[in-house]
């Protein structure tokens, strides 16, 4: 199957970071036809109808969420577009900001219009130097254009948008602690509820989308509803941006519709490097279960994923070949979750300490057999008791490793003389069962 290439469209042209291109090849008309033609209710329905779902990861329904944005008109009103993107494999918003951004502003501004904010905010990750200063040049140019700040195209809407770097930190990417950074205080997350659509910057309803999120409107308003919905599957509609890493032979961004298999995205990445053969994947970022080589006919969408106890995420494919050493991915990865856990939670705080240190521990050759079963129990508490989905994440990447390569870590561990040579030796720690 072919790439389907819609908010990819015009990302080979260089010159579509400027707005005289963008507009020549169509841009802009979106707003047009929007503002103030449909009102705001309406195209909250239209992007309800439309099944678009939130690409930042969870999958929730965007025009469900903008739902849930009180209609009160005296209210302030927020839009924040969540361009942190630290999620270990993830860059496809890195992409379309380099390479679209007009996009993006036009997204933004059909959203804030739908949920009637009069300000919006792009939190990038503050090492996107590139794309933060296009960003930032094509909210002047938008705004030159009359797109952009009062009464835009003569109608009572008016929008400012304010690009605002962050500080380098996986968390801010939650969209509570990203509240807490744009008001200026330490990146940690919020109790929920409430929830930001009712309360969230300086208290006020707030609705915070990803990138690729917002700039899949601009297509639902020129193509429409139906068009959309046509494009996937009936609860996974219209295209995704997958991001290939690892052992593939051509890393990259590509479009298709949702829904696709496994197989299918790695044939488009090239296949695997030569000589090699497919081991294991993560497929939505690194924080979710692995995929292996049964796996290769599944569905790449957000419920089949979920059925097989993983996640479509931000279907960034960490692509792992036979080469892969599996005791170091997983330690390398909750190496990650460690430095990146923002310590409010004592599960997450420690647990992840913990399970790194178990690691490193098999890894040198000091492990035991109920290392094992200590990892996991540790992995289930971070999984059930901790105060936000960042540790929720950090589990099963680990977990799936131990369960499909248990061969591997029982290898490492009878590298200690020390050890129990039975890998069935009762585990002295109540087993808890991570979910099945
Ligand atoms: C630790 C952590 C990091 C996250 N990082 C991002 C991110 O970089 N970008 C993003 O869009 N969502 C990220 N999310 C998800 C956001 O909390 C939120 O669900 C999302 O921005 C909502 O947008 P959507 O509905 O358009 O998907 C992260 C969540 C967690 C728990
Ligand atoms: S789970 Fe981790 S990142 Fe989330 S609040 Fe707790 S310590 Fe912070």
């Amino acid at each position: 199957m072919p790439e389907m290439r819609v908010l990819m469209a015009y990302c080979d042209q260089p010159s579509q970071i400027d707005i005289a291109t963008y507009e020549a090849n169509g841009g802009y008309q979106a707003i047009r036809k929007a503002i103030p033609a449909i009102p705001p209710e309406t195209l909250i329905d239209m992007v309800k109808q439309s099944g678009l779902r939130g690409r930042g990861g969870a999958g929730f329904v965007t025009g469900v969420k903008w739902g849930f944005v009180p209609k009160d008109p005296q209210l302030d009103k927020y839009l924040v577009c969540n361009c942190d993107e630290s999620e270990p494999g993830t860059f496809k918003d890195r992409f379309l900001i380099e390479h679209d951004p007009h996009q993006l502003i036009e997204g933004i501004i059909l959203s804030a219009y739908a949920i009637s904010a009069k300000k919006a905010f792009i939190y990038c990750r503050g090492e996107f130097f590139e794309g933060i200063a296009l960003l930032r040049k094509a909210v002047f140019q938008a705004k030159a254009k009359g797109y952009l700040g009062s009464n835009i195209l003569g109608s009572s809407f008016s929008l400012e948008i304010v690009v605002h770097p962050g500080a380098g930190a996986y968390i801010a990417g939650e969209e509570t602690a990203q509240l807490n950074s744009l008001e200026g205080y330490r990146a940690t997350p919020r109790l929920k509820p409430p929830f930001p659509a009712v309360s969230g910057l300086y208290n006020k309803p707030t609705v915070v989308n990803n990138v690729e999120t917002l700039c899949n409107v601009v297509h639902i308003v020129n193509r429409g509803v139906e068009w959309f919905q046509s494009i996937g599957t009936p609860k996974n509609t219209g295209t995704k941006i997958f991001q290939i890493s690892g052992h593939v032979q051509k890393p990259g961004c590509y479009e298709m519709p949702l829904g696709v298999s496994l197989r299918t995205v790695l044939e488009i990445a090239g296949g695997m490097l030569p000589g090699r053969t497919f081991k294991a994947c993560y497929p939505g970022g690194s924080s979710c279960a692995l995929l292996t080589e049964k796996d290769l006919d599944i569905a790449m969408d957000f419920e089949t994923l979920a059925a097989r106890k993983t996640m479509l995420g931000t279907a960034s494919l960490i692509v792992m070949d036979d080469s892969a050493d599996m005791v170091k991915v997983a330690h390398r990865l909750m190496q990650f979750y460690q430095n990146e856990s923002c310590g409010k939670c004592t599960p997450c705080r420690e647990g992840t300490r913990w399970v790194v240190q178990m690691l490193a521990r098999i890894e040198a050759g000091h492990g035991t057999f109920r290392d094992l079963g200590v990892i996991e129990d540790i992995c289930h508490q971070m999984e059930t008791l901790s105060f936000c989905a960042l540790a929720v994440g950090a589990a099963p990447p680990v977990v799936s490793a131990m369960r499909e390569f248990k061969n591997e870590f029982d290898a490492y561990i009878k590298r200690n003389p020390h050890a129990d040579q039975s890998p069935k030796m009762p585990i002295a720690y109540p087993y808890m069962k991570v979910s099945p």
